[in-house]
């Protein structure tokens, strides 16, 4: 905690060395007076998760498991777009603790070398009426010292580490220090979510599919398209075949790269 240096996000950490979950950990402080900018750090998770409550794979030693907690003024439709901030927040972190830039796939996927480092999860509770967001929790994963055998053999040829593609190794305080300072600067000091270009121009760059055809993968079947861009509202825009542009929420579908 004495390396950070931030005014708000990351005041107070909560260490934590074994949680099912730090999203699951931060979504109790919901229902606290807990501090905005609180962040919640676990040398492990036993059931760490991904979308669609997918499994994010956690061991000690190996990675930075985080949470933010925020009570934001902000509306549902703009939590979208605190994943894709997050994701350039992790992208400018790596890229200054090891010198090489991550790219991302949309949404909420932090790659190096083409095979994945990071994943972040947001979620957040909203008040009835109003739309308005009660609190939120960002949730990201990111792993620094993994060799390829420290990886279960199903995701051995899709995950990285920091280590694993540069030979860099990065303190775990050092990561999360350096990563909390970060989404402080885009979230607050850039003005968040007033100033969306301060991250989309970025985050548009650092996407590695934009004018591809790609697969989009939904609960109902699957379709091939070209992404074209992103939105403001973080939506992916594909030109699909028969020449009709849609604009995809990140909520049900997934994208695969041909
Ligand atoms: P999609 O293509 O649908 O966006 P995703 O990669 O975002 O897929 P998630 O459910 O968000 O999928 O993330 C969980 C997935 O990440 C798991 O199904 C697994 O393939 C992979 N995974 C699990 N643990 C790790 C890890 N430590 N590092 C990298 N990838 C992991
Ligand atoms: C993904 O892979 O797409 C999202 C993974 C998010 C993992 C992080 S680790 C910290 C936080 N706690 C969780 O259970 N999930 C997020």
């Amino acid at each position: 905690e004495r390396r950070l240096t931030t005014k708000i996000i990351g005041h107070p950490v909560i260490f934590l060395d074994e949680v099912d979950s730090t999203n699951n950990y931060a979504k109790t402080l919901g229902a606290s007076n807990a501090q905005n900018g609180t962040a919640v750090v676990a040398a492990r998770q036993t059931a760490g998760k991904g979308r669609l409550a997918r499994k994010f794979e956690s061991p000690e030693g190996c990675g930075v498991y985080l949470s933010i907690f925020l009570r934001p003024k902000l509306q549902v439709s703009d939590i979208n777009c605190i994943t894709l901030m997050t994701a350039v927040v992790v992208a400018d972190t790596v890229e200054e603790l090891c010198g090489l830039r991550p790219t991302i796939k949309w949404t909420n996927d932090v790659y190096l070398n083409g095979k994945k480092l990071c994943g972040i999860l947001t979620e957040c509770s909203i008040e009835g009426e109003s739309g308005a967001v009660e609190y939120a929790v960002v949730g990201i994963g990111t792993n620094l010292g993994q060799t390829s055998v420290d990886f279960p053999e199903e995701i051995r040829n899709i995950a990285t580490s920091v280590f694993q593609e540069t030979g860099v190794r990065i303190a775990q305080a050092d990561y999360a220090a350096a990563l909390l300072k970060n989404f402080e600067r885009y979230f607050y000091e850039q003005h968040f979510p007033e100033n969306k270009a301060s991250f989309l121009g970025q985050y548009r760059k650092d996407l590695f599919f934009l004018g591809q055809e790609v697969t989009v993968v939904g609960m109902t079947g699957q379709y091939t398209a070209v992404a074209m861009d992103i939105d403001e509202e973080g939506r992916l825009l594909v030109r699909t075949e028969d020449g009709r542009t849609k604009a995809l929420n990140s909520g049900e579908i997934s994208i695969r790269m041909k």
